[in-house]
């Protein structure tokens, strides 16, 4: 798969989703559904949602003991989704377990993803809260490695660090990255922002990009707007 713009689709119920998705008469978004959507619809959100024509990446994040993870990535590999992660943190053996557990019969799996260390999470709480010492983008680097190490496709990233993670896992190694804005936005909440031209400049690979696009009051241009500058 290149370069693509992936429309986090961030609504808390499955009618909002799709009169935002009827707007895309022609090009056929991928979408990223998280948490909230996921566990207010049920897996019939991603059938339906998959059923129009969208590429899907699941945003679930697993984290659990080996055994259980590698369950649950065979039932979300049944559901045929393009994407899906889980945390790093789950040691390695977790993320070989979820490779496992993903791959069909016949080899064929979803691309797998880590999350690194959360950006919510800062080098204080980091300390204070896990304990762990280390400067944060040490850390980040770690989990990424052992994300390749485990079997995994990339990780996603803040746009910032896409550049550092490329070169310590190489260019193959995917760098998905939210935290996208356009240079005359709002960055609202986010703090580290890059717009899509940047992030595409440093080498992201996927662009994450909910706000810019949901709350636009034409999204199907700001969609062309992300598209033309990061993948065109
Ligand atoms: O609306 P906005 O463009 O900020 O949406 C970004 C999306 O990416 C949201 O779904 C958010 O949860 C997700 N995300 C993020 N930062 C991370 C990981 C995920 O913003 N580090």
């Amino acid at each position: 798969m290149g370069k693509d713009v992936i429309i986090a689709c961030d609504f808390e119920n499955a009618e909002k989703v799709y009169s935002f998705l009827d707007k895309f008469t022609d090009r056929k978004p991928f979408v990223k559904i998280g948490m909230e959507l996921f566990y207010s619809q049920g897996p019939e959100i991603v059938r339906q949602i998959k059923k129009r024509g969208h590429k899907i990446f699941l945003d679930l994040k697993l984290h659990d003991i080996p055994n259980t993870v590698k369950k649950s990535m065979a039932v979300l590999s049944r559901l045929d989704v393009d994407i899906c992660n889980l945390h790093a943190s789950g040691t390695v053996r977790m993320m070989e377990a979820a490779i496992e557990g993903l791959t069909r019969k016949d080899g064929s799996r979803p691309l797998l993803l880590a999350v690194t260390m959360l950006t919510s999470t800062d080098q204080e709480s980091m300390e204070d809260d896990l304990l762990i010492k280390e400067k944060i983008e040490d850390v980040v680097l770690h989990y990424a490695k052992n994300a390749k190490k485990a079997g995994l496709d990339g990780v996603v990233c803040s746009p910032l660090e896409a550049g550092l993670v490329h070169e310590n896992c190489g260019k193959e190694f995917l760098t998905v990255t939210p935290g996208v804005r356009f240079a005359d936005g709002d960055i609202g909440d986010q703090k580290r922002v890059m717009t899509p031209a940047e992030a595409k400049k440093i080498g992201s690979d996927y662009i994450v990009v909910g706000r810019p696009i949901t709350a636009s009051s034409d999204p199907v241009a700001a969609y062309n707007r992300c598209v033309s500058e990061f993948v065109d």
